[in-house]
């Protein structure tokens, strides 16, 4: 297999790295318009072919995908060009940069029975992923409400504000932990440097279920941090990104509240202050999971696990953060942005609905063991 990586920047070379050590694809081709960076990326791996006009791949039949790694207001027109000549396409986060280009894309590739796969990294690691578990095992109880913090000093967007920088990672999962869309979205920001580009952001997610989700991203923090918190009815969950050795806390602490209470000696919430654990992981590299999940769902016809609706629920949540931002603040509905996707888990080990896998085969039954989406289409 060929798989061609567009835009050799800050985060392509990352994708590069993976495809060239996978053992899956038997050449890269790394496109981009500066050719110094085409000329690093010689340096860096000789076995690579190079490209500067993304436009000579259509007529390639002997690259299958190509992994979009470009500035967002570039996913939607490449992305839409790579589909429309039978390439099978990966793009990094946010998907695209509207909810209407995100749905154009999600369309097309349904049509053209393509593979649409979003880079949602964390959905690929080994820690969000026995968070998960630990979540639908209901270890923490009834979750409460989650808190998410990603900043840092940098590095500043031109095109996009901090939200739709940072905010995807977080979105994507804490959807992908509680299985659920959020009804309404809040989010208060500001732009200190560039007029219109926000750099600190605070975004609420509000389900139906009643969990409230706090998600905090800044490119202007002394500190990098990415911590999220889980606070369930049991116990209270930390996973700090940065550590290297115990990313997950389960903390046993929480509140009991007395059933009822007759003097005010009795109205006393007992707190407790149980064992710290920290469960074992096994770790790997995210985006070596991610490459390798894009190769499968291209030999195999599958659906990915961050599919073009994965992609499309964030960016809508995305948009309706944009509104929120214009309006200070106020609760702005996601079902007003015709949430599209339905998700849910068809079963364990990953039957499902699967895409064409290229040889004409169609809309068919795979099986795998990621996690098969079924999606509607409205
Ligand atoms: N998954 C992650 O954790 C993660 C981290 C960082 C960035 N990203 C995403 O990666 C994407 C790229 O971000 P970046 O920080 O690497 O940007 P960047 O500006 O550093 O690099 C983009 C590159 O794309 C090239 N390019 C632009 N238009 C092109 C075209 N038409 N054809 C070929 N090359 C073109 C530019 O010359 C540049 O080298 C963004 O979507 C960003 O959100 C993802």
């Amino acid at each position: 297999m060929k798989i061609a990586v567009i835009g050799c920047g800050y985060w392509g070379p990352n994708l590069i790295r993976n495809y060239v050590q996978s053992n899956k694809v038997e050449q890269v081709i790394c496109c981009d318009l500066d050719k110094k960076r085409l000329d690093r990326m010689e340096n860096l791996y000789p076995s690579v072919e190079v490209l500067s006009d993304y436009k000579a791949l259509f007529d390639r039949s002997d690259v299958d995908g190509v992994a979009i790694a470009t500035p967002v207001k570039t996913h939607h027109p490449l992305a839409k060009e790579f589909l429309l000549n039978g390439k099978h396409v990966f793009i990094e986060k946010p998907l695209t940069h509207s909810y209407e280009t995100a749905a154009e894309l999600v369309k097309l590739s349904e049509e053209k029975e393509r593979v649409l796969m979003v880079g949602h990294t964390f959905e690929y690691t080994a820690a969000v992923n026995k968070v998960k578990t630990l979540v639908e095992n209901g270890e923490l109880g009834k979750i409460l409400y989650i808190s998410s913090t990603r900043v840092n000093l940098g590095l500043f967007q031109q095109d996009i504000n901090v939200v739709w920088d940072l905010a995807p990672h977080d979105i994507s999962t804490i959807l992908y932990i509680l299985g659920e869309t959020p009804v309404s979205v809040n989010c208060q920001g500001r732009a200190h440097f560039h007029e219109g580009i926000e750099d600190v952001a605070t975004t609420t997610l509000n389900f139906k279920s009643g969990v409230i989700a706090f998600i905090h991203n800044s490119w202007l923090d002394p500190n990098k941090i990415r911590k999220t918190t889980i606070v369930g009815s049991k116990k209270m969950l930390v996973y700090d990104d940065i550590e290297s050795q115990e990313k997950i806390k389960i903390y046993d602490k929480g509140v009991d509240v007395p059933p009822y209470y007759d003097t005010y000696a009795d109205f006393q919430f007992s707190y407790r202050y149980g064992d710290i654990h920290s469960p074992r992981i096994d770790d790997h590299e995210p985006l070596r999971k991610e490459c390798d999940h894009f190769i499968a769902c291209i030999q195999n016809g599958m659906r990915p696990l961050s599919d073009g609706y994965s992609g499309l629920r964030v960016v809508s949540i995305l948009e309706a953060a944009n509104k929120s931002l214009s309006v200070a603040g106020k609760a702005v509905p996601t079902n007003g942005l015709k949430l599209a996707a339905k998700r849910m888990r068809i079963n364990g080990n990953g039957n499902g609905k699967a895409i064409g896998n290229g040889n004409g085969n169609g809309i068919g039954k795979a099986n795998g063991n990621a996690f098969m989406m079924a999606s509607t289409w409205r």
